[in-house]
């Protein structure tokens, strides 16, 4: 995944995706401090994160020349809001155990839950990561009692393959793989 060509950012029929700006800062702020959103995160959530978030964005595109997406509406009635990200991201050293493939994620401000935007953004991502990024395979990790979370996945047409142990939450969570050639079968 060295060379790919660069984009500025995918379209979806309701969604931009594109990349982090300093004013997307207040938004991703308040999704993050959202106990119901954080509720199955692979880390527990503390003001030191949130304030770190967006800098840890910019940083892993600057490193790997991919990540996650910001997710900004162009729904007439929601234009130019940001309802949170998703794509893909390099599993944090305390889950090496997942593997050393990119990790395919999603997070929503609780307001566009339910509407299946997460879906059409990870979709989008993630076909993003095996076309142009030529990426061979990918994983999500996913806390077994995250139903929504397992859904999206489910739809995108990954499969839990294994568990691992999660230390800083002290329980096994999920890995749930998809290669491109599943997705060509
Ligand atoms: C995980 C998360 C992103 C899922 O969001 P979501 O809105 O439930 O997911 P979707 O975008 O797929 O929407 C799903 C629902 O919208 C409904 N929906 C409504 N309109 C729809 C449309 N036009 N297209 C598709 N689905 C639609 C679907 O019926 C679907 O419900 P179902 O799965 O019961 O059938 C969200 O719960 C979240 O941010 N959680 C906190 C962060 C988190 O846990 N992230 C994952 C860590 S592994």
């Amino acid at each position: 995944m060295t060379h790919f060509p660069q984009v500025e950012a995918l379209s979806t029929p309701r969604l931009l995706l594109r990349r982090w700006r300093p004013e997307d800062e207040a938004a991703i702020a308040e999704m993050n401090r959202d106990p119901q959103v954080a509720r199955y995160l692979n880390r527990p959530v503390d003001p030191a994160t949130v304030e770190a978030f967006l800098g840890r964005m910019v940083q892993h595109w600057q490193e790997h020349g991919y990540g996650p997406w910001i997710l900004e509406s162009h729904e007439p009635d929601h234009a130019g809001e940001v309802l949170g990200f998703a794509g893909l991201a390099h599993v944090p050293p305390f889950l090496a155990a997942a593997g050393s493939r990119p990790e395919l994620g999603w997070r929503l401000c609780r307001a566009a839950w339910g509407r299946g935007l997460a879906t059409e953004a990870a979709r989008a991502a993630r076909d993003d990561a095996f076309e142009r990024l030529g990426l061979p395979d990918l994983i999500s990790v996913i806390h077994p009692e995250n139903a929504r979370s397992q859904r999206v996945a489910g739809k995108l047409g990954l499969r839990p393959t294994r568990r691992i142990h999660n230390p800083l939450l002290d329980r096994e969570v999920d890995v749930w793989t998809q290669s491109a050639t599943d997705l060509r079968a």
